[in-house]
């Protein structure tokens, strides 16, 4: 799609998803304890907020804490927990003011009750905003997301001829909002780790290597550039056939 004169393309994602790989890899570059790199990613999310209200994404899904990352070192999961603690604590104001609607997905009873008590207030405070929807996968897992779907699902009773892809969308963490349009993952790795895995039967993709604290404005302006070249054709012919 040709450029706009403001440099932007024509069509930009609607819902944007990031898997932000690379923390790790980017401090061990320089020497650094992985917790810096940690830090040094959340830094570059406030960039990227930045860039998506000026280019018009509408929705931001960030995978920020996996099901499995559980498995890291105690140390590492102990410090991404009060990672997000003290980003609750020092952004949610200005979040606010900005007209982000802060949503979890995921499941919020593995965290500590404090921790849960900041997440809620977080959303409720943030409720009624509509400038940008930042969904933050937190202790989240694609089929965790199915399994919760699925029992409550059987618990609700719903008979097996009403279920269907939007009964489906209904018990997801996303429910009311559209599938991602493009997927973006960093530090170069061609895998889902178990992101989204409903809501991306149709998203496009994109890889860089870049590690995600670099992951800035110009690489996100690429990244949506080249998704406004695809031609989504969602098992149709082709529209020049
Ligand atoms: C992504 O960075 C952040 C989380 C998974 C929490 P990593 O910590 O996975 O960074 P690498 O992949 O080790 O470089
Ligand atoms: C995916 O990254 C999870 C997040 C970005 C939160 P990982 O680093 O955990 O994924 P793998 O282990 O490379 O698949
Ligand atoms: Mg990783």
């Amino acid at each position: 799609m040709a450029d706009q004169a403001n440099g932007l393309p024509e069509h930009v994602p609607y819902h944007l998803a990031v898997i932000m790989d690379g923390n790790g890899r980017w401090a061990k570059a320089r020497n650094l304890p992985r917790l810096a790199g940690h830090r040094a990613g959340v830094e570059n999310l406030r960039r990227i907020l930045r860039a998506c209200s000026e280019f018009g994404i509408k929705i931001l899904t960030i995978y920020a804490f996996s099901t499995e990352n559980w498995g890291r070192p105690e140390a590492e999961v102990r410090g991404l927990m009060n990672i997000l603690e003290s980003v609750i604590d020092r952004e949610l104001n200005q979040l606010h003011a900005n007209g982000v609607q802060l949503r979890h997905i995921g499941e919020l009873s593995g965290l500590s009750p404090v921790l849960q008590q900041k997440v809620r207030r977080a959303i409720e405070l943030t409720r009624n905003n509509d400038q940008l929807i930042l969904n933050v996968a937190f202790n989240y897992g694609g089929r965790q997301e199915l399994i919760q779907a699925f029992r409550r699902i059987v618990k609700d009773g719903i008979p097996p001829e009403e279920i269907d892809e939007t009964l489906i969308d209904y018990y997801l963490y996303t429910a009311g909002q559209p599938d991602p349009d493009l997927i973006v993952r960093t530090a170069g790795e061609m895998r889902l780790s178990n992101f989204l895995l409903w809501q991306c039967s149709y998203a496009e993709y994109y890889s860089t290597p870049v590690y995600w604290p670099d992951f800035d404005r110009e690489e996100l302006l690429k990244a949506i550039t080249n998704y406004a070249q695809r031609e989504r054709r969602f098992g149709l012919v082709p529209q020049s056939s």
